[in-house]
């Protein structure tokens, strides 16, 4: 019996209504950069723009920031829009979509909603949740029209080497399907992140991106998606069916973060870089969790190795006015996320927080 179609997002409903907290270690991006700190003056806004299949200036920056050319991007609203289209271009019902798991819930749901049948592949907690390229081939079939995993991968910041990816490409092609990746996390390797996956192979790759995440401009809602150009052109047209065209004062706004991206990014990195330091400490003098050592990104994923996860969180919420994201969500109860993108005071709040509730269940 195949699964019903999902028509919602459990994690993001959650996310939504549950995560708010004083010390909020459940948001995955860097803290949020305020209108103040971009250099904007009102002429540099307009309210309504030539955004049809794209506003060019906007296109032409993210192609410039992708290295491809402008008949390549198809700009979405976020990521979260820029894989609806991405996945939509390429399944249809009966379709196998093959997601990494654990992963970001709503790439499973999308993928559901729209008809496929949901196969997933291992991301194995025991393997620091390394993507292997041999649990894609066993879950494999001629079926499969969609591979899709997240790089870095949500939620364990794990890389996934272009030399891995290249032999997941290599499958992909041997059944006609393309390769989806999220690379919405990937920036926040920021001058060592490798090449987007989309230069391995343009006619199997498709990768999605925003500036949400590694930047802290979540709200201007600045995503795309990054495929060859016939596929880019159907994205658009089944753009038509949902956004139809972006707020333009939105792209003029980002069209400015865009230029001052360097220095949006130092600020970024040194936050992560710091606070990566702070929360690896904690989790030094932290036995009763396991967590690979952390490496990149701005979210960690460790396991409570006794004790019950949600209880966890209930105490956190109550007692500590802190939130974190039940592994749950990510088909792995014993684990949970944390995010260190906030500020460094909101971290170390949480992170006490944390250790408080951790003595409390021993
Ligand atoms: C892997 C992944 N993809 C996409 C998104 C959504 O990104 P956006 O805010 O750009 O829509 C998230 C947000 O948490 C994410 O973790």
């Amino acid at each position: 019996m195949t699964a019903p179609r999902s028509k919602g997002s459990a994690y993001m409903e959650w996310a939504k209504t549950r995560s708010q907290a004083r010390f909020n270690l459940a948001s995955s991006g860097v803290a949020e950069l305020e209108a103040a700190e971009l250099p904007f003056r009102l002429e540099d806004v307009e309210l309504t723009g030539p955004s049809f299949y794209g506003y060019p200036p906007l296109q032409e920056r993210l192609a410039r920031k992708a290295g491809v050319e402008a008949e390549c991007v198809v700009a979405a609203t976020g990521t979260s829009m820029a894989n609806y289209l991405a996945l939509a271009a390429f399944l249809e019902p009966g379709d196998q979509a093959l997601i990494e798991e654990p992963a970001y819930g709503p790439l499973v749901d999308a993928a559901s909603y729209l008809g496929a049948e949901v196969r997933r592949f291992p991301r194995r907690a025991e393997n620091s949740f390394a993507a292997d390229p041999a649990d894609v081939e066993r879950a494999l079939t001629p079926r499969t029209r969609a591979i899709v995993l997240s790089n870095l991968h949500n939620p364990s910041s794990a890389l996934v080497e272009n030399a891995t990816l290249e032999r997941i490409g290599d499958l992909a092609r041997g059944v006609r399907a393309r390769v989806i990746v999220d690379e919405v996390y990937l920036d926040a390797l920021f001058e060592r992140a490798p090449p987007s996956s989309f230069t391995l192979d343009p006619e199997t790759f498709v990768v999605t991106s925003s500036l949400t995440k590694a930047y802290g401009l979540g709200g201007l809602r600045c995503g795309w998606v990054v495929a060859d150009p016939a596929s880019a052109r159907r994205m658009w047209r089944l753009n038509d069916l949902f956004g139809v065209v972006p707020a333009h004062a939105a792209e003029r706004l980002s069209i400015l973060a865009l230029d001052h991206l360097p220095k949006i990014a130092a600020r970024a990195k040194a936050l992560l870089d710091a606070n990566r330091t702070t929360l690896q400490r904690f989790f030094d003098g932290r036995a009763e969790l396991e967590v690979p050592r952390l490496q990149a990104g701005m979210i960690a994923f460790p396991r409570l190795r006794r004790g019950d996860v949600d209880a966890l969180g209930a105490m956190l919420r109550d007692k500590y006015a802190t939130t974190v994201v039940p592994g749950r969500f990510f088909g792995l109860s014993d684990h949970f996320r944390v995010s260190y993108g906030c500020l460094p005071a909101t971290l170390a709040g949480g992170l006490e927080g944390l250790g408080a509730a951790l003595d409390e269940l021993r």
